[in-house]
């Protein structure tokens, strides 16, 4: 069974996604199902990153996203592109870190405790697949360091699983 790793609270934050890659390239090592690889991954980025309320992912069903596995409260399903902070992430096929998600025009809020918020967007090929979406309950909570450990993070999801 695969193990997770806890850090210490005082570990700096590259540390932490360094960590983090480590046990993501391990927990999905061999498996190429891309549903069952974005569950595992949505429990051990809610398990082990802090402040956290909600991650996981959204995956593009013909022109809109549409919920995938995650860890949370209950969230909306459907998401057309150019909507929310997920939906501009297909758009604009680049990270969005919005330090504070009342301020973003547009913002979908599926669970009210959300402050702020980072999506990651599953480019393969030059095409968008969907998101990797994480909701913190603290304001500013995601910053660059965030945004790059998380794009690297989903590198390894994406080349681990069989997507189309
Ligand atoms: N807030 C997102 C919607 C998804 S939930 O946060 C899980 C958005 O604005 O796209």
């Amino acid at each position: 069974m695969f193990q997770t790793a806890a850090l210490p609270a005082s570990a700096s934050k590259q540390d932490v996604y360094a960590s983090l890659a480590q046990q993501l390239s391990g927990l999905l090592e061999g498996e190429p199902d891309a549903i069952a690889n974005a569950a595992n991954m949505s429990a051990l980025l809610y398990d082990l990153l802090p402040d956290l309320n909600w991650a996981g992912f959204y995956f593009m069903r013909g022109p809109e996203l549409v919920l995938g596995p995650f860890q949370g409260k209950t969230a909306c399903v459907r998401i057309a592109v150019g909507r929310g902070v997920c939906g501009t992430a297909v758009e604009r096929k680049a990270s969005m870190v919005v330090p504070d998600v009342h301020a973003f025009p547009g913002h979908i809020a599926c669970d009210s405790a959300s402050r702020s918020e980072l999506v990651v967007p599953l480019v393969k090929n030059g095409e968008v697949l969907g998101v990797l979406d994480l909701d913190s309950p603290s304001p500013a909570r995601f910053d660059e360091v965030d945004r790059q450990g998380c794009e690297q993070l989903v590198q390894i999801y994406l080349n681990a699983s069989e997507l189309p």
